[in-house]
């Protein structure tokens, strides 16, 4: 009977932190990190400068928050939910030394305010962009770029398309 209990209480451990592991998959995009090149591509398509605070949506690894702020100086904050992730990009910022101008929210990002961004990169789904559309489009100030990898946010005309990487740039 003890062997049995043992064996459940392992049981229910493992399915709860595979469900704690797969939750960003039901909130959003699971993690597909943006391959590095495209990284810059898109940095490089916003113009992002020293003068920007950019957030990432579903940071993942801190690919973009760390080039970002490592190779044009922003400012960078990431919103990631899972933990696996979260723990490898604080390690990277600290690895980078950019503690001061990088940081993670371990957070849903629909929960967090993005008001004082003035660049917002994602690359999520179709059907979650919506979503994030609508919440862009009621937090962001005139004039802040929106970069979206892979998936267009519909209604919105992209003031710039790279076709051929799949970067649409839209400034609110
Ligand atoms: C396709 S990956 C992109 C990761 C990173 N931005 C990149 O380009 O390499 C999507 C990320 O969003 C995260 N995510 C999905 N939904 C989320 C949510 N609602 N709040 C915070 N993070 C979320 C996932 O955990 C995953 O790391």
């Amino acid at each position: 009977m003890e062997q049995l209990l043992f064996i459940l209480a392992i049981e229910l451990v493992v399915i709860a932190f595979v469900v704690w592991i797969a939750w960003s998959g039901v909130v959003g995009a699971p993690w597909l990190p943006t391959p590095k090149k495209r990284v810059r591509s898109m940095l490089e398509f916003a113009k992002v400068t020293s003068d920007d605070i950019l957030y990432d949506l579903g940071s993942g690894d801190g690919r973009i928050i760390i080039m970002a702020a490592k190779e044009f100086g922003a400012q960078s904050i990431g919103i990631e939910v899972d933990p696996l992730r979260l723990w490898w990009s604080r390690r990277s910022i600290r690895r980078h030394n950019l503690s001061q101008k990088v940081e993670v929210i371990r957070a849903n990002f629909f929960k967090v305010s993005v008001e004082d961004a003035t660049i917002v990169t994602l690359y999520q789904g179709y059907k979650i962009n919506k979503k994030i559309r609508d919440k862009l489009a009621s937090e962001l100030k005139p004039g802040a770029r929106v970069v979206s990898y892979r998936f267009i946010l519909e209604e919105w005309t992209p003031s710039e398309t790279n076709e051929e990487e799949s970067i649409y740039l839209y400034i609110v």
